[in-house]
C-alpha cells in the first residue's frame, strides 16, 4: 500500500514515520511507498523494501493538495497544522493552514471521483472543547471551542465526517490529548511547561513552573500518539457510524501528580530544579482547558494509552534518553 504523511517533519510526524518504517506494514498490509510532505523539508530515511520520498510542500498553497494525492495513497495522515498559540495570534494564518489546507486536501481526494476512498486520519485536539465543562468530559459532550485553533480543528472534524458520510473518503478524527513529554527544545506554546518541568529536570537542567500545582490536565505520551494514529489507520470504521471524531484515552494528572511522578522516577534533585514563577497569562489560558475525559468509545474500539504519569515519564526515558536518567548521574550542575 501507499501511505502519505502531511506534516511529516513535526514531532508526531517524525515518530510516526519511524514507526511505519520499523513495522514495514500498516493495517496488516505491507507498505510499498511512503511519501513525506511538510512545509519544512522532511528527511527521507533509508528503509529496505520501502520507497521513501520526501518533499517540502505547503498544503495551503494552490495545487499542493492535488499533487500530494495524485498517486492515490491508500492511507493519508493529515498532521499539518499551525499550533494553538500561533493560531490565536494570527487568525489569517490559522484559517489558511488549519481550515483551508484541510479543505484543500479533502477536495483533492474528492476530485478523483468514485472508486477512490482512502483512509484519512486527521489529528484534531481536545481544544475543540471549551469551558464550562464537567470535571470529566463524557463522549457525548458537545464541542464548543474557545480558541480559533479549536474552532478550526472542529470544522475539519465536521468536514471529515461529512465527506465520510458521502463515501468520498473513510475518515477518523483523533482528538489528541496534550502530548507529553514533548522532546526537543522548549517552545513558546502555553502548554509547553507541562513537558518542560519534566524534560529539563530529567537532564539536570532548571525549569520554570508558571501555574499552581493543582492545575489538572489530560495527557498521553508521544509513543501513545503514534499508537493512536496507527490504530486509526487500521481499525474497522463501521462502528464509528457518522460520528468520526473520537476523544482518546489518556492520563488525568495535576501538576502536583506530574512532579510526584518525576520524583519517583528521577529523585529529589530533579524536583528541586523546578522553580515556581507564576505567569497570570499562562494560568488563565490553562484554566480554560479540559481536565479529564471518559473516552468510552475509543476504549471500546481498542485505543490505548498510559495508565499513570510514571509510565509517561518512563516512555520518555526509554524513547528519548536511551533508558538513562542524566540527573541521577549528576548531569546539569546548578
Ligand atoms: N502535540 C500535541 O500536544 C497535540 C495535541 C493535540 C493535537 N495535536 C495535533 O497533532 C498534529 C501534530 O502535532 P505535532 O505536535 O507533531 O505538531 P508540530 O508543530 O510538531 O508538527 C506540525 C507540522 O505541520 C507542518 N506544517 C505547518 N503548516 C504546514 C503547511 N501549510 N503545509 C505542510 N505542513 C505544514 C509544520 O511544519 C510541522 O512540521 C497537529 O495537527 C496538531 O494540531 C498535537
Amino acid at each position: 500500500m501507499n501511505v502519505l504523511i502531511i506534516g511529516a517533519a513535526g514531532m508526531i510526524g517524525r515518530k510516526l514515520t519511524e514507526a511505519i518504517l520499523r513495522d514495514g506494514g500498516l493495517a496488516g498490509r505491507k507498505v510499498a511507498a511512503l511519501h513525506l510532505a511538510d512545509v519544512v523539508a522532511p528527511t527521507a530515511p533509508d528503509a529496505p523494501g520501502i520507497a521513501v520520498t520526501a518533499e517540502a510542500a505547503d498544503l495551503a498553497a494552490p495545487g499542493t493538495a492535488a499533487r500530494l494525492v495524485a498517486g492515490k495513497p491508500d492511507v493519508i495522515f493529515h498532521l499539518a497544522a499551525i499550533v494553538s498559540g500561533q493560531a490565536e495570534v494570527d487568525l489569517d494564518l490559522g484559517l489558511a493552514i488549519n481550515l483551508d489546507g484541510t479543505r484543500a486536501l479533502l477536495d483533492a481526494i474528492r476530485a478523483h471521483g468514485p472508486g477512490y476512498c482512502p483512509r484519512v486520519v486527521f489529528t484534531s485536539s481536545i481544544a475543540v472543547f471549551g469551558a464550562p465543562f464537567p470535571e470529566v468530559i463524557p463522549d457525548d459532550f458537545a464541542p464548543s471551542p474557545r480558541t480559533s485553533y479549536g474552532a478550526q480543528k472542529l470544522i475539519g472534524e465536521i468536514l471529515v465526517s461529512d465527506f465520510s458520510r458521502r463515501g468520498l473518503l473513510d475518515g477518523v478524527s483523533l482528538r489528541l490529548p496534550t502530548i507529553c513529554i514533548r522532546p526537543g527544545a522548549p517552545n513558546a506554546a502555553a502548554s509547553g511547561f507541562f513537558s518542560g518541568i519534566l524534560r529539563e529536570p530529567l537532564q539536570g537542567l532548571p525549569a520554570v513552573l508558571p501555574v499552581e500545582r493543582d492545575v489538572r490536565h489530560w495527557f498521553a505520551s508521544p509513543r501513545s500518539a503514534v499508537g493512536f494514529l496507527l490504530h486509526a489507520a487500521a481499525m474497522d470504521t463501521g462502528p464509528l457510524g457518522h460520528r468520526r471524531a473520537l476523544n482518546l484515552p489518556g492520563v488525568a494528572a495535576t501538576v502536583g501528580d506530574q512532579i510526584a511522578a518525576l520524583e519517583r522516577v528521577a529523585g529529589r534533585r530533579a524536583v528541586e530544579l523546578i522553580r515556581p514563577e507564576h505567569d497570570p497569562m499562562v494560568a488563565e489560558i490553562v484554566a480554560g482547558w479540559p481536565r479529564a475525559f471518559a473516552p468510552e468509545r475509543a476504549l471500546a474500539l481498542g485505543f490505548t494509552a498510559e495508565r499513570d504519569f510514571d509510565a509517561i515519564i518512563t516512555a520518555h526515558v526509554e524513547d528519548e534518553l536511551g533508558g538513562r536518567i542524566p540527573v541521577l548521574e549528576g548531569a546539569g550542575g546548578t
